[in-house]
């Protein structure tokens, strides 16, 4: 008889092709599709900002998307024992972008808090409070027991999803959330264009305006690029180590962008041109473009709707809540995957362990507001939360992505991960990916990393 105690748990695995791409669209669409790409695309020209980031996503974006897919589905494992397959002194590179997801998680909830909390306002039919300006907003971030609150419900939301596993879960959450969330920002985007002056609006956002082209853009669209497709954050190793081995990398790769880019450009079209509208001035946009547009901006956008106001503020909110969870779930399931992996443990603990831990990062993310916001660590009014974002999204994934090059660029081969990419299909393209690996997107992060490190430390400026 075998010792059923002995038999390790068995690796789970998405149900076929469309679980896989929605989970990791899923991934990939949230704040920083709905919330961040609006505003860094109204601060930097419109237009050209998005020229830029549509290449980068269909380039380098795409390229490490296939890259970590299939180290994923190649090893079975998590970011931290898929490189130690490759050999013990391979590890660091893991442990590296293990910590990725922990300290993601830690101020995505956050930010999924005050989401959560602006969605149940409008239900409650706060739409004039929330469009006064930012008193109401700063009122409740600095109200430390209630931000507290609802982020521990964003929390506990996310972590009940989990514990379901993966496939009744994580799988059957995307399944239900993203096409919602696809329908309910085409209705939101159509009915925001019929707006009078959004018209003016829609032609700043698409039409590039070159001479807006900086240094600053480039570096900015590429941390979009990581951020906004989730990568080397190890959540798409995870999700490439639940694949089976006949559903196509690339194509899932592909259709994974292709949804993130359409979800961007439709969560533009549903803030910019009301913006434009309301605030007049491609000038005005560009001033208010920060992390306030969404909490500030738009509430005040959509009391001009009049009496529908309360209904459009309540579904725009759920449906980023919806971004949000989906994205937030995939970091708490690397995590658990991590820990699960890595130290053999069961899921159970695994999880019991990652909940304990952001739900402590998460407060004390949270006090940054209130009882902590004598913290300013990257000068006068900033918060721990822009911290951890800067150091994630500027940092810490860049400089991932770059060791995963120079790891199947150089160390081993290419190959290694085209021979798992042929498994389930073609690869026609893989010469072209190979040097992508290789040389450009090494030779991209090195000279951008430099160039905005030297920019932080001032020894630079543009
Ligand atoms: N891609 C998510 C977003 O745009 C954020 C994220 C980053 C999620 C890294 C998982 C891993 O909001």
């Amino acid at each position: 008889m075998v010792d059923v105690s002995v038999v390790p748990e068995q690796r789970a695995s998405w149900s076929g092709k469309l679980g896989f791409v929605l989970a990791a669209a899923g991934s990939a669409v949230g704040l920083g599709t709905i919330w961040r790409f609006p505003y860094l695309a109204a601060h930097y020209g419109g237009g050209t900002f998005i020229f830029v980031f549509f290449i980068f996503m269909l380039t380098l974006g795409v390229s490490l998307l296939v890259l970590e897919i299939s180290l994923g589905r190649k090893t079975g494992e998590s970011i931290i024992v898929a490189f130690t397959s490759f050999g013990k002194k391979y590890r660091f590179i893991g442990v590296f972008i293990a910590a990725v997801p922990f300290v993601i998680a830690s101020f995505y909830g956050v930010v999924g808090g005050w989401v959560t909390r602006y969605m149940f306002a409008y239900a409650a039919g706060m739409t004039k409070e929330l469009a006064d300006g930012g008193e109401n907003f700063g009122a409740f971030i600095s109200d430390a027991p209630q931000s507290v609150a609802f982020m521990l419900l964003f929390g506990a939301i996310t972590f009940i999803i989990v514990a379901l596993g993966v496939n009744g879960g994580v799988e059957r959450a995307n399944l239900i959330m993203m096409p919602a969330l696809i329908l309910v920002s085409l209705l939101i985007g159509i009915y925001t264009l019929t707006q009078p002056g959004a018209l003016e609006g829609l032609k700043y956002f698409v039409v590039p305006d070159f001479s807006k082209f900086s240094l600053e853009l480039l570096i900015a669209a590429l941390g979009q690029t990581f951020f906004g497709l989730s990568l080397a954050a190890a959540t798409m190793v995870t999700y490439g180590s639940y694949m089976k081995k006949d559903v196509s990398i690339t194509s899932s790769a592909f259709q994974t962008t292709a949804t993130t880019l359409g979800i961007s450009l439709l969560a533009g079209l549903m803030i910019i041109p009301a913006t434009f509208a309301t605030l007049g001035s491609a000038d005005e946009v560009a001033k208010n473009s920060g992390p306030s547009l969404m909490f500030l901006v738009i509430p005040k956008v959509f009391e001009k709707f009049g009496g529908i106001a309360t209904v459009i503020g309540f579904v725009f909110f759920l449906l980023v809540m919806f971004a949000a969870l989906t994205s937030m779930i995939s970091l708490v399931e690397a995590c658990v995957s991590i820990l699960q992996d890595t130290l053999e443990w069961k899921r159970r603990q695994a999880l019991l362990v990652t909940v304990i831990v952001l739900s402590v990062t998460g407060i004390i993310v949270t006090l940054g507001y209130s009882s902590l916001s004598f913290i300013q660590p990257l000068g006068a009014g900033s918060t721990i939360l822009d911290l951890l974002d800067f150091l994630t999204s500027s940092v810490m994934m860049p400089l991932g992505g770059l060791l995963m090059c120079l790891f199947f660029g150089w160390i081993r081969q290419p190959k290694v991960l085209i021979d798992e990419v042929r498994l389930s299909g073609e690869f026609k393209s893989a010469g072209l990916w190979s040097v992508m690996i290789k040389y450009i997107a090494p030779i991209l992060l090195v000279a951008i990393f430099i160039t905005s490190v030297l920019k932080t430390f001032g020894v630079i400026s543009f």
